[in-house]
């Protein structure tokens, strides 16, 4: 039995915050690095840029090349290896454009209509209308997935529709189509959402996201963690210094509790409720806590920022492995068919 196989991906969306981090690339390579008893890699892992996806609601794409460079270059400094872990663009390796085709067909509109994700999109953004590929955005995903025979794939809540339309097209190809040799060609993969998913934004929102600008990002220096911090909403019935706090409500609180030890959260805690602890200086352990976890990301990351061509080489090779991958997969596929 070869290894489980993990695929996820982002939208080229330039640099990443506290969020993603929390939300996704801390996970990516903690399973990326996850070793078993007789020391070997758990998991095979591929991470991939979702560039095609990106059309879904923005045909613009000057800046496309960027941000997919200060994305990449945030996941290396986070720590994706890639040697372990091909990195690669979705548009550079056309057989995603080929099975999306094909899945297109094996779903019917209706259902893709259907899609939660969408709907909130589509109220989000205050769309008229639509476009068919925008529809067709989980198709897409389903594709991703598959080419690589993704078995477990991890992701935040609102894409768990996407991994089950990808587990419905997984099931009706193999219905419909059987290899001579394998039989089933897909398996369906399994959604893993994770556990420390949301991370709220600076002004208290629910969500740190960048269109809100209540982030900190991955790239931010001491000094500007701290000036973020300063500004950040707090229990907003504390207002002096004094005042009994409520860490419940607070989201510096709900800073500490990821970045700050154990031992320091119990004891901020109990000094927030007692009023022995201000916000002011609260706020400063707070960001001394996320700097010093950011600081092995900021050394890599300037490491790879003094070294552009690095970032781009290390795309042509991750896309240069998955093409392979993903062309296996689609000369199954082929073969299944009888055509193409
Ligand atoms: N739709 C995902 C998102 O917006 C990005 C994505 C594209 C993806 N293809 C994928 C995630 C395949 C996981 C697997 O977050």
């Amino acid at each position: 039995m070869g290894k489980k196989r993990i695929l996820s991906g982002m939208r080229p969306t330039g640099k990443l915050h506290l969020g993603h981090y929390t939300g996704a690339l801390e996970n990516w390579v903690a399973r990326q690095d996850e070793l078993d008893t007789g020391r070997k890699r758990v998991f095979e892992t591929y991470f991939l840029i979702a560039d095609y996806h990106s059309l879904t609601t923005s045909l613009e794409t000057v800046d496309i090349f960027d941000c997919t460079i200060d994305m990449v270059t945030d996941w290396l400094a986070a720590g994706v290896d890639p040697e372990k872990s091909p990195i690669f663009r979705q548009s550079r390796v056309k057989q995603h454009t080929e099975l999306f085709l094909i899945y297109a067909m094996l779903i019917t509109a209706s259902r893709l209509e259907r899609n939660p994700t969408l709907k909130d999109q589509v109220r989000d953004l205050n769309m008229e209308a639509i476009s068919y590929g925008h529809l067709g955005y989980p198709v897409l995903q389903a594709a991703d997935i598959l080419l690589y025979k993704g078995n477990i794939v991890p992701v935040g809540q609102d894409q768990l529709p996407h991994v089950e339309i990808t587990r419905e097209i997984a099931r009706r190809f193999n219905k419909q189509y059987q290899h001579p040799v394998l039989g089933d060609v897909f398996e369906e993969p399994e959604p893993k959402i994770t556990k420390f998913s949301r991370l709220a934004g600076l002004d208290g929102k629910m969500k740190m996201s960048k269109s809100l600008g209540n982030t900190i990002f991955l790239s931010d220096s001491p000094e500007e963690v701290q000036k973020k911090l300063r500004k950040a909403v707090t229990d907003t019935q504390k207002i002096r210094k004094n005042d009994p706090g409520r860490p419940e409500v607070c989201t510096v609180f709900s800073y500490h509790c990821k970045f700050s030890d154990q031992q320091r959260v119990e004891q901020i805690e109990r000094d927030c409720r007692s009023g022995a602890l201000g916000c002011v200086d609260c706020k400063k352990l707070c960001a001394t806590a996320i700097s010093e976890e950011l600081a092995p990301i900021l050394e890599k990351r300037s490491e790879y920022v003094a070294r552009p061509d690095m970032v781009k080489e290390i795309l042509l090779t991750g896309e240069n492995r998955a093409r392979m991958v993903a062309e296996e997969t689609m000369s199954q596929v082929r073969e299944a068919m009888k055509i193409g």
